[in-house]
Order: C-alpha cells, then sequence, then structure tokens
C-alpha cells in the first residue's frame, strides 16, 4: 500500500488483506507548521524525497523483498494532485517492473475499510488464540463492542478534507449518505486551533486544550440542517470562535478579546462538534438498518469523538469498530487493504491510472 494524497508519506506490507507486516508513515508537519497548514508544492518535494526510501523500509521491516509483492494499492484520488502523483507514480513503476496489477483506490474510503480491516485483523487473532481472555488483551480498552462487522455498516469518516457518512452494504460497496457543506470538522479543528494561537495540526492541540477545560462553559452553535439531514455544516461554530476571540470585525491578527480561557473555549468547542458527529452517526445507523458502525479519518483520533460514540452506541445496542489512533489517521495499511479487497471483486486499475485531485 502507497499513500500520498496529502502531507505523509506512507507505504505498508499487508498479507492477506488485514495482516499487517510493516507500516511506515512519515509525516511532513515539522514542514508545514510553520505555514500553520499545508503547502502543496512543499507536500509534492517531500514526498518525491521519500517515497523511495519509505517503500524499502516498508519492506524491511516485512522482511518481505519486492518479488513476494502480489499487488499494489495506492490512493489515487481523493488529494492534493501533485501529492497524489507521487504515489501513482511509484505504485505505476512497481506494477511495470515487477509485472503485478496496481489498483488505484479512494483515500476517503480507505479511512472507512481501515475499521472493517482492523477488525478482521482482531477477529483473526482472536480465533487463533483462542482463549476468552485474548479478546481483552488484543483490543485497546477504547473499544467497547465486538470485532466482528455484520453488514450493512454505516461509516463516519471524519478527515481534515472530509466528513461524510456512508452506507457501506458489503467490503466495496459504499453510499455516501451525507457529507458536509463547508469545512470538514479536521478543517474547523485546525481553523480553530489557529484563531487560539495553538500549534498546527489543530485537531491534537484542541484535544490536548480542551483537557484543562469546561465543555460546557460556552454555548457554541450545533448546525443540524434540519432533522432529516444527514450532511454536515461546521463553519457557523467556527466563526463563532472566531467572534468570540477577535471580535464581530474579526481581525485575524492580534490578540483575543475574549475572557474565557484557551481550555474552555477548546472544550466547548470540541463538545458542539462531537455532538453533531455522533447524533448524525446514530440517525444513519438508525435510518439504514445498520448492524456496525464504523469510524475512520484523523479526527476520529479523538479521544472526545470515541468516548461519546461508545457510550451513545452502546445505548442503542449498536456494535461499534473503533481502530485505533494510528488506523485513523493517514496510512498505508488501510490503502493495501482497500486495494486487496477491491481485486478481489476484479476491481483492479490499469497502467492508466491517473491521480484525481476532486472526486465525487
Ligand atoms: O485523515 P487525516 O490524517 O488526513 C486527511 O485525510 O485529511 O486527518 C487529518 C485531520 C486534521 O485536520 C487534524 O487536525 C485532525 O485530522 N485530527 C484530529 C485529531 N488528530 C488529527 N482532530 C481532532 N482530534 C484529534 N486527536
Ligand atoms: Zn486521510
Amino acid at each position: 500500500g502507497i499513500e500520498t494524497s496529502c502531507d505523509e508519506t506512507a507505504a505498508a506490507v499487508v498479507r492477506d488483506g488485514f495482516d499487517v507486516l510493516s507500516s511506515i508513515v512519515a509525516s511532513q508537519e515539522d514542514i508545514h507548521r510553520q505555514y500553520g497548514g499545508v503547502v502543496p508544492e512543499l507536500a509534492s518535494r517531500a514526498h518525491i524525497e521519500r517515497i523511495t526510501p519509505i517503500i524499502k523500509r516498508a519492506l524491511a521491516e516485512a522482511g518481505a523483498d519486492l518479488a513476494a509483492i502480489e499487488l499494489i494499492g495506492v490512493s489515487n484520488t481523493p488529494g492534493l494532485v501533485g501529492a497524489l502523483l507521487v504515489g501513482v507514480s511509484a505504485a505505476k513503476a512497481l506494477a511495470v517492473a515487477l509485472d503485478k496489477p496496481v489498483v488505484g483506490v479512494n483515500h476517503v474510503l480507505a479511512h472507512a475499510y481501515g475499521a472493517i480491516m482492523w477488525a478482521r485483523g482482531q477477529e483473526a487473532k482472536i480465533s487463533a488464540l483462542g482463549a476468552q481472555d485474548c479478546r481483552r488483551q488484543l483490543q485497546p480498552p477504547t473499544v467497547r463492542n465486538e470485532a466482528a462487522v455484520r453488514f450493512p455498516a454505516v461509516a463516519l469518516v471524519v478527515s481534515g478534507g472530509h466528513t461524510s457518512l456512508y452506507r457501506v452494504a458489503d467490503e466495496t460497496t459504499f453510499d455516501l449518505l451525507g457529507g458536509t457543506m463547508d469545512d470538514a470538522a479536521g478543517e474547523a479543528f485546525d481553523k480553530v486551533a489557529a484563531i487560539l494561537g495553538l500549534e498546527y495540526p489543530g485537531g491534537p492541540s484542541i484535544e490536548k486544550a480542551a483537557e484543562k477545560g469546561s465543555p460546557t462553559a460556552i454555548k457554541f452553535p450545533r448546525t443540524y440542517l434540519g432533522r432529516d439531514s444527514l450532511d454536515f455544516s461546521f463553519s457557523g461554530v467556527k466563526t463563532a470562535v472566531l467572534y468570540l476571540c477577535k471580535g464581530r470585525n474579526a481581525q485575524k491578527k492580534g490578540r483575543n478579546i475574549t475572557t474565557h480561557s484557551v481550555g474552555d473555549i477548546a472544550a466547548s468547542f470540541q463538545e458542539a462538534v462531537v455532538d453533531v458527529l455522533v447524533r448524525k452517526t446514530i440517525q444513519a445507523a438508525r435510518r439504514t438498518g445498520a448492524r456496525t458502525v464504523l469510524i475512520g479519518g484523523g479526527v476520529a483520533a479523538n479521544k472526545r469523538l470515541r468516548a461519546r460514540l461508545a457510550e451513545e452506541c452502546a445505548e442503542e445496542r449498536m456494535p461499534l469498530i473503533l481502530p485505533p489512533p494510528a488506523m485513523c489517521t493517514d496510512n498505508a495499511v488501510m490503502v493495501a487493504g482497500l486495494a486487496t479487497a477491491l481485486a478481489r471483486v476484479g476491481r483492479v486499475s490499469d497502467r492508466y491510472l491517473d491521480a484525481v485531485p476532486t472526486w465525487r
């Protein structure tokens, strides 16, 4: 699996579609931090420098050589076009050199697939070990439910670029139920962090700052877009934070005028976003008769979101798959997994596979 859609250069070696032999993720956070966001051209250049050593390292850590590779999966959409091109070119070069198939995968769907794949991996380990306490031993404490995925499922993908709900009919069939009309959830975290003067990337900074604040200190707006909508909008809550901090004639620069602490603002903002994500996910699950809830994307690493989803799903008696944070943020394991699943149903790409920045 190869992943270069945004600011992580990643490669992974996976066996049988779920058995992770290696996973290397090189973050570019240090490069982009000084600009407060991802600079596309710098991202492409960093991918070019890193892609070959990262692939070599993934192979070395897996104890595999190139001859053992049967299939190459790569994120080819959506993302930054120059960034995607690096991964797609590397994947196609390998495919030609090894005479093996290449499978282009959708990065957002790969996030949803990550949960299915992780659950499969857990199931396989559990059945191999057999004993009851292995289950407890294998699952991190945040995972409250069973590992098995039953279809249809509902998947919430919350990342820097996307906030989407899917009905998942089987491993490779994802139907979009709703998406964001403006800012993605992660984007809102990043922008609010910038307003509060917290470090990029904003999600982890807000989560940390929120530990020192109260989620009920400030009542930020929750946008539901009507009772039946499964779409999202986070620009309202972001603007509410901006006005609170900088006044209505908000100047991006300059000191914050609010008397609220950064902790209270962070915790109250996080709670507003989590409320909407959780409520719509449960709504989607009820409406589609889902038998499992899946979650993926960088924001799915957020502890408050994980805890609240676990609570609400337990109340609904709805099994929830919460993959570990490293499986939620960008990685190449999920790409290898979805590529394998697609290849099994004959959906391999040809050598004209291209990078497609926008996907509908
Ligand atoms: O999935 P991802 O790694 O890359 C994209 O596909 O976009 O998601 C990155 C996003 C960023 O906006 C980042 O701030 C957010 O996920 N994020 C978090 C957390 N960790 C990463 N948001 C909230 N809480 C976190 N712990
Ligand atoms: Zn992502």
